[in-house]
């Protein structure tokens, strides 16, 4: 159904229009003119007084309609300039009705939603709404006004960081910053809302145009040295991103011109941004990262999610200390178990830590803090694991003790319980084999730190039943992560698809190439630091140890570097022991090491390799090619093999996962936005110089000699065979 406003008219002579457009009440082309249809029915009928506008199910408005987006950037739908329509719909009719407005706003009024409430002549909200211009998170500003109306309702410093942090307020905030009039109780609201609004009739209450106050704006002079700092700040903070500048520019235009010449300014940009790179990108991260859940064959099935009231985690270290705390943040009661009273001590300790550390920052209060921790229970037996309800298993990487520990689970779990394992090298079946129970066998891979790291791989295996998938979807989704479901293979998705990243960056170094002009290029490109800071961050212990893995596993692309083995052979290790590829002092910042050159030297020299003028004088865009196309190319492999459901899932876990910059839309519809065609062209020449590392795999051959797009995906095996 198409979104729609109704509108009752009340024995007071309130007008109440109701906006209805399911699930969030979205603001489409639809909505926006039946608003104006419903406001020229309220002033034309004699009986209306004044009106409320509010939204259906106690949600005001989720704002402009997102999914629309796609249809104007592609050219297919054909649509009149939102921002025109606004200021005809918003700022002519509803802000200059002779007839004042009051929004009565419940749950949430974010974007579009807020922009119409702000055009209301006063807004009465309940305590728990939230009230937000999130429009900079996709690439675009708000476009209903929403830059020239907030300012002069909060002040230009607080509408600045409103917009630019994209993040919300709750009712009581916003009452004190003048955002709403008053925070009433939700069976109160409509009442109020309409009380308020006859009052405005009687002039009682005062008649705010919002576009036009002054008084919380300050003098031009003052305001342009609040828009000059805040500007230097989005460079620093996004030096890739125009549409943050944009903003603020739209902004003093409206301050320094009038604000009808910011509405102008403001819907045009609006249109520009809408059909940017950049905004393309966010929106298909956005629903990209919703996508996830969705699976073929095990969430289609029209099965529900069991409730998990109980979670055990097998192992203390770094890595279930910080899983117990991830789920204990979300309320779940959590038995820890341990070897010995030393180690589980310690295990519990670290999850003590990582709550108290946001009891220092101010993010957990100290009531909460002793809640939560109440909800972690040590042991070193099995014995409270009678009515758990999922198992997570984090012990050292160690086959037959893993299949202990399985075996172990088999008797003393209930036969619902899902049984799931942290390993990343150890084969799924293999844990599994000396068990009955290897549908309920699962993968949970987290990213350290478990409780900060926002992505959950699972890996499921042939065997894994669909119900335990769900069940542990909605888990992962409950303790805040994005999950991704993956198949099982060395790596999984994400250190899978990037393995060439350290590889490319060793490789360039050996023929030549600055180690430093590497991280600035691969840094500036976006990423959060570039290759050689990443592995010293990681350390080159670990670093070695899955290179192994990817010698053995896929010996014809692995490119084998010794610059690594002598570093470690004088006892650099990385960032742990302050020498890698920089040198650390205490508060871990890195600077160049001169003695570095003596390694890649040795290293060239065992190799046999000589430096390649070419590669050594690589431009900036050359060196983010060669290191991120064999990325792709991995990438595509993964998605060839079915380890991956779909491409969107693979960009989503390159962002979350390796801090992929989101507004490059993930790293194959990256790569799609430079073609096919073009990145495997320039991977057969490389593979031709440097060899089969950068190899094009067969699939990317395919898409590239139909110039298909690479996140197609596979041919079903039917289509094929035809
Ligand atoms: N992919 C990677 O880069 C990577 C890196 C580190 C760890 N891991 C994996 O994560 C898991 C744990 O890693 P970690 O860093 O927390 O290791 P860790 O050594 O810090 O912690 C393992 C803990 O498990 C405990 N433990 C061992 N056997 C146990 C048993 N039978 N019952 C209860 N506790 C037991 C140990 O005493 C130890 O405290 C391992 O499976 C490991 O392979 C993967
Ligand atoms: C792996 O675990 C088994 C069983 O607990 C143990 O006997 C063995 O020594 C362990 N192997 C290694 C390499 O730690
Ligand atoms: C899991 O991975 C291993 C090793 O990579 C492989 O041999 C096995 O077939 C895989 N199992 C499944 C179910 O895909």
């Amino acid at each position: 159904m198409k979104g729609r406003t109704t509108m009752e008219v009340g024995a007071d002579g309130v007008a109440v229009i109701t906006i209805i457009n399911p699930p969030v009440n979205s603001l489409s082309l639809d909505v926006l003119q039946s608003l104006r249809a419903s406001f020229d029915e309220a002033l034309r009928r004699n009986d209306v007084k004044a009106i409320v506008v509010t939204g259906a199910k106690g949600k005001f408005s989720g704002g402009f309609d997102i999914t629309t987006f796609g249809g104007i950037q592609n050219g297919k739908t054909e649509s009149p300039k939102r921002g025109y329509v606004a200021v005809e719909v918003l700022t002519d009719i509803v802000e200059a009705s002779r007839k004042p407005s009051v929004a009565a706003i419940d749950g949430l009024a974010l974007g579009g939603g807020l922009e119409v409430a702000m055009a209301c002549h006063a807004r009465i909200s309940t305590s728990n709404v939230q009230l937000g211009l999130p429009e900079l998170q996709l690439g675009i500003i708000p476009g209903f006004g929403g830059t020239q109306r907030l300012p002069r309702l909060v002040g230009l410093s607080k509408a600045l960081e409103m917009m630019l942090t994209s993040k919300a307020v709750r009712g009581s905030e916003a009452h004190d910053l003048g955002l709403v009039d008053a925070v009433v109780p939700a069976n109160e609201l409509l009442s109020a809302a309409r009380r308020w609004a006859l009052d405005i009739v009687e002039r009682r209450k005062p008649w705010v145009s919002s576009l036009y106050k002054t008084d919380k704006l300050e003098p031009l002079g003052e305001a342009r040295e609040i828009l000059k700092f805040a500007r230097a700040q989005a460079r620093k903070q996004a030096p890739n991103l125009r549409h943050p500048q944009v903003c603020i520019d739209v902004i003093e235009e409206g301050i320094a011109s009038g604000p009808r010449a910011g509405l102008w300014k403001e819907a045009d940009a609006f249109e520009e941004l809408l059909r940017s790179d950049t905004c393309k990108s966010l929106v298909h991260i956005f629903f990209a990262q919703r996508g996830t859940s969705k699976v073929p064959g095990v969430t289609d099935l029209g099965l529900s999610s069991r409730r998990i009231k109980k979670v055990a985690v097998i192992g203390g270290g770094l890595m279930g200390s910080g899983i117990a705390t991830a789920l204990v943040l979300s309320s779940y009661p959590v038995v820890l178990k341990e070897v010995n009273n030393k180690l589980l001590e310690a295990g519990i300790g670290r999850v003590k830590a990582n709550l108290q550390s946001r009891v220092k920052k101010g993010k957990m209060t100290e009531e909460k803090f002793g809640k939560t921790m109440s909800l972690i229970q040590g042991s070193l037996d099995y014995d409270n694991f009678r009515d758990v309800d999922i198992v997570i298993e984090a012990v050292i990487e160690n086959v037959s003790l893993k299949q202990q520990i399985f075996a172990d689970l088999e008797k003393y779990c209930p036969p619902h319980c899902i049984l799931a394992s942290n390993t990343s090298t150890i084969d799924l079946n293999l844990i599994g084999e000396k068990t009955w129970s290897q549908d309920r066998i699962v993968g949970a891979h987290f990213f350290s730190p478990a409780h900060i790291m926002p992505l959950l791989e699972i890996v499921r295996t042939q065997k894994t039943s669909p119900q335990v998938i769900v069940d542990v979807l909605d888990l992962g989704k409950k303790i805040k992560k994005t999950p991704v479901i993956v198949g099982n293979c060395t790596g999984f998705a994400v250190n899978r698809m990037f393995f060439p990243y350290t590889q490319a960056a060793m490789l360039l170094v050996e023929h030549g190439t600055d180690l430093h002009k590497i991280d600035r290029a691969i840094t500036k490109f976006g990423m959060p630091m570039g290759p050689f800071r990443l592995v010293d961050l990681v350390g080159f212990g670990v670093g070695v140890a899955t290179a192994m893995q990817y010698i053995e596993h896929f010996p014809d692309r692995t490119y084998k570097s010794m610059i690594i083995p002598l570093m470690q052979e004088d006892k650099r290790a990385g960032e742990s022991t302050r020498k890698g590829f920089y040198l650390y002092d205490d508060k871990r910042k890195a600077s160049p090491d001169p003695e570095l050159k003596k390694y890649i030297e040795k290293a060239r020299e065992i190799s046999g390799i000589s430096v390649d003028p070419k590669i050594a004088n690589l431009p900036e865009k050359d060196i983010i090619e060669m290191i991120f196309f064999p990325v792709v190319n991995e990438a595509c492999r993964v998605l060839a093999e079915g380890i991956a459901v779909k491409a969107s899932d693979l960009d989503i876990a390159g962002v979350m996962g390796m801090g992929f910059p989101p507004y490059r839309g993930g790293i194959l519809f990256w790569a799609d936005m430079l073609g096919s065609k073009y990145i495997y062209s320039r991977l057969e020449e490389w593979s031709k110089q440097y060899g089969g590392f950068f190899k094009p795999c067969a699939y990317m051959a395919e898409k590239a000699a139909k110039g298909a797009p690479l996140s197609s995906g596979p041919m079903k095996q039917a289509k094929s065979r035809m």
